[in-house]
């Protein structure tokens, strides 16, 4: 860091507060992004590994456009009518499983997340949830109280329980992919009953098909189906929050939830879907969408208006006219055989989890044990000075999460393959 950014950090101290967070041991002040690419102050480049807002790559021309030619003409609220709204909601609404499927927009994952819950609430009359016990799903009071991914001040709400984190690479213990799962469906069966017994009626199960937030752990064949059944068993709707997962970054389908084979009742989007211009979506059969929207008289200012629904149509084009979905699960198979590979050079690496253009190391003291590696925070911090950009999670913070842009290449991957075998290698001395 030079003494400029030092200044800049101590006036962000002093007007944000200390704990406004901010990654790496020194931080990073960035001043341009192109592609897969991003600049600091001083002009050195970092490959960006890690932020999935800029989905079709920063400062993508095709969206930049879009959004800068429609703020130029009209930019107001949502309460009147206008082409571009109606335009991309009937393509997102198309993009989905529903017949006829219905939309509300929003400005951020959090907003989606708390909307698709008074829905929910609304349509099945209970106030129950079901999350992932290591969950993140938004800073509003609900959401936050849910949270389990750090620490919240709010108490844990007594209409919420948690269903465990399926994750077969530390649980599996000589179990069979049908035992596991039946194993994490009868603690399932436990959190709704114990919701049942204090008298709290089930309103939604709230889960990212891809356990993100959570760790991008393998999926067990029969577990998110066998769940999905057990809360509509007990009267309650499916959320399928694709804040990270959606618009195509498995590299299979637009939507995670159509990989893993679920038909949520609501679906939840935001981060890539501008490219960085805020909006989200909460996404329902149009029958859900109708009537709350009478009775709630739903209205958000910013959301969807007319400049982040030009982004969002143009991110939509960018991602069918550069193949994007292909790319992310081409580019994807690379690196995930790349990543397996250097495991067997690397004993730290515990387990590889990948999906699309999603990938997750677990870092581990090692692999008899599997006791977590305190080295994550190291290798991110030096993964920076190396010049890619990558970010750790999962409940003990061991790992590595990498989510570049849906454009990132196999040149691309070859730099950030090259940068963790080194960085790995320094690790072990
Ligand atoms: C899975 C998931 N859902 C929701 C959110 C909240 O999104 P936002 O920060 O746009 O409110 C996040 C943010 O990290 C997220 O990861």
């Amino acid at each position: 860091m030079n003494d400029d950014d030092h200044s800049l950090l101590q006036r962000r101290r002093q007007v944000l507060g200390t704990g406004a967070p901010l990654f790496y041991e020194q931080p990073l002040h960035l001043v341009r992004g192109e592609g897969a690419w991003v600049f600091d102050a001083d002009g050195r480049r970092y490959l960006d590994v890690y932020n999935n807002v800029p989905h079709v790559g920063h400062c993508h021309p095709h969206v930049v456009k879009a959004a800068s030619r429609q703020l130029a003409t009209l930019n107001i609220n949502t309460r009147y009518l206008h082409g571009n709204v109606v335009d991309y909601a009937e393509r997102l609404a198309a993009t989905t499983d529903y017949d006829h499927a219905g939309v509300f927009f929003t400005c951020t994952g959090t907003e989606s997340n708390e909307l698709a819950l008074r829905i929910a609430r609304h349509v099945t009359g209970g106030t129950g949830i079901i999350a992932s016990s290591v969950n993140y799903h938004g800073n509003s009071a609900v959401l936050a109280s849910l949270c389990t991914a750090f620490p919240v001040p709010e108490p844990f709400p007594d209409f919420a329980r948690l269903v465990q984190v399926p994750d077969p690479y530390r649980h599996r213990q000589g179990r069979s992919d049908a035992e596991l799962a039946s194993h994490y469906l009868d603690e399932a069966r436990g959190a709704i009953a114990s919701l049942e017994e204090s008298g709290v009626k089930l309103a939604a199960l709230l889960i990212d098909p891809s356990l993100a937030n959570e760790g991008l752990p393998e999926f067990v064949p029969g577990y998110l189906t066998g769940l999905v059944e057990l809360v509509r068993a007990a009267g309650g709707l499916v959320i399928a929050d694709e804040v990270q997962s959606g618009f195509g970054r498995t590299g299979a389908a637009m939507w995670a939830h159509q990989y893993h084979g679920i038909t949520p009742d609501i679906i939840t989007t935001g981060k890539p879907m501008g490219n960085g211009f805020p909006i989200g979506s909460v996404i329902s059969s149009y029958d859900v969408v109708d009537e709350f929207g009478r009775s709630a008289n739903y209205f958000n200012t910013f959301g969807g208006n007319p400049v982040a629904t030009a982004a969002a149509a143009a991110v939509l084009e960018v991602i069918e006219n550069e193949n994007l979905i292909a790319n992310a699960a081409t580019v994807g198979a690379y690196v995930q055989n790349r990543l397996t590979e250097l495991m067997t050079r690397h004993e730290i690496i515990g387990n590889v989890r990948c999906r699309g253009m999603f990938f997750g190391l677990e870092l581990v003291a090692d692999r008899v044990s599997k006791n977590p590696s305190p080295l994550a925070g190291r290798i991110v911090n030096r993964m920076k000075d190396r010049g890619v950009l990558l970010s750790r999670i999962g409940p003990f913070d061991n790992i590595l999460k990498m989510r570049p842009s849906m454009i990132f290449t196999f040149e691309q991957a070859d730099i950030l393959l090259a940068a963790l075998d080194e960085t790995l290698e320094e690790a072990a001395r």
